[in-house]
């Protein structure tokens, strides 16, 4: 069933137009996590006039499409597919009609990418010996992600999938080139708020109150101590207190403060350390000063590792496609990705598609109000996943 590096462009060009009007539609219309209902829809409505499978969900939101859904075992393709409550400030025709909300993580790229994929390579599908899922998976973007909701559901079987691939784009990597990286990649996330308890008064007579403000000082520096004093410098990890708040006025003594924050980390050691170092150091200083706590952690997205065996089959195809040097290195990052959950079940990997290119401002950060993806990208992107799952078919 060998189809030539050069048919496999033609075909990701041929359908190249299609998938820009797919993306823009995509991106004038984002929706937040757990509502994209309209996104949704749409998505099926496009596998449909392909002609592909779609198998009903019980979440209300998400598709997965198949193709050949009688052969196995399957390969599946990964994307996520909400956007963020961010104010678009870009001058795109297709901007955001969407008021407060944008597709600033490149998600509608992803989207488009995966429908590209699922149009070329059903177009070639008697000629695939087993099955290919696409699944849109919703809420990456808030945790606990849709991610383990839709495993759940079952999308991982019948028929079984042997090998996951997905995609994210990266406004650091220049159109035309993909990264790619073995091993812990994103961090995991661990999120948390705090309660400190004490007993309000007046700024004159600290000493019949608990000043929750000055427990609350402490507890921030003592949790930072987890870090620099509890954890091996050798293996990367951070805690960010994101937002603190308590207190009236500037002569009363606040008997509340309420933190959150967020802990990240590149290693699974830590990731189960670091939430009992916080609640040991939050009760100690807490009983010191006398103030009492309410703590409650949520554990989120555990640590994105990539199986060298996927990531070879990205690699080579790359190559094949359009040359070695266009293959770079992805950076560790304590960002989140609930794609990991996915990656504990199946071997699979996570490659970064370059979407940077300085002549249409493609080159501000993901989250940014200003996030422009030059859509040029998703050629490459096809033309990658295709070939790489014709590979994992034994195509080549
Ligand atoms: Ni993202």
């Amino acid at each position: 069933m060998k189809i030539s590096e050069g048919e496999i462009k033609r075909l990701a060009e041929e359908i190249f137009p299609h998938q820009v009007k797919i993306r823009r539609h995509l991106h004038r219309h984002p929706e937040l996590s757990d509502q994209e209902f309209e996104t949704t829809r749409y998505i099926k409505q496009q596998l449909r006039n392909f002609g592909i499978k779609i198998r009903p969900l019980k979440m209300k939101t998400g598709v997965l499409g198949l193709i050949n859904p009688q052969n196995r075992p399957a390969v599946a393709i990964r994307s996520d597919i909400d956007a963020l409550p961010i104010v678009e400030c870009t001058n795109l025709p297709f901007i955001s009609k969407n008021n407060g909300v944008m597709h600033a993580c490149g998600h509608d790229i992803h989207m488009a990418t995966a429908l590209g994929t699922a149009a070329v390579l059903n177009r070639i599908k008697k000629q695939i010996p087993g099955c290919v899922k696409f699944i849109f998976q919703p809420a990456e973007e808030q945790p606990p992600g849709g991610a383990e909701r839709m495993i759940r559901e079952g999308v991982l079987e019948d028929p079984e999938v042997k090998m996951i691939f997905a995609l994210h784009t990266d406004p650091t990597v220049p159109t035309g080139r993909i990264s790619i990286r073995d091993g812990a990649t994103m961090a995991a996330v661990t999120d948390f708020d705090i309660t400190i308890i004490g007993v309000g008064g007046h700024a004159a007579v600290p000493h019949n109150a608990v000043d929750a403000i000055a427990v609350a000082a402490e507890v921030i520096e003592s949790i930072q101590k987890i870090i620099s004093r509890e954890t091996s410098p050798m293996r990367p990890a951070v805690i960010t207190f994101g937002s603190i708040e308590g207190g009236t006025a500037r002569n009363v003594i606040a008997d509340r403060v309420k933190l959150s924050g967020t802990a990240r980390t590149l290693n699974e050691d830590n990731r189960k350390l670091i939430p009992r170092l916080i609640k040991r150091t939050l009760d100690g200083v807490c009983r010191a000063r006398g103030a009492k706590y309410e703590l409650s952690i949520e554990a989120g997205y555990p640590v994105m590792v990539n199986h060298a065996a996927a990531n070879k089959i990205i690699e080579e195809s790359y190559t094949r496609l359009f040359g070695r040097r266009k293959v770079g290195e992805t950076p560790q990052t304590m960002g989140g990705e609930d794609f990991s959950f996915f990656l504990q079940k199946v071997p699979g990997a996570m490659f970064r598609l370059g979407v940077r290119n300085n002549k249409i401002h493609a080159n501000k950060p993901w989250h940014s109000p200003e996030f422009i993806a030059d859509e040029r990208s998703m050629y490459f992107g096809t033309a990658l996943l295709t070939r790489a799952v014709l590979s994992k078919f034994g195509g080549y």
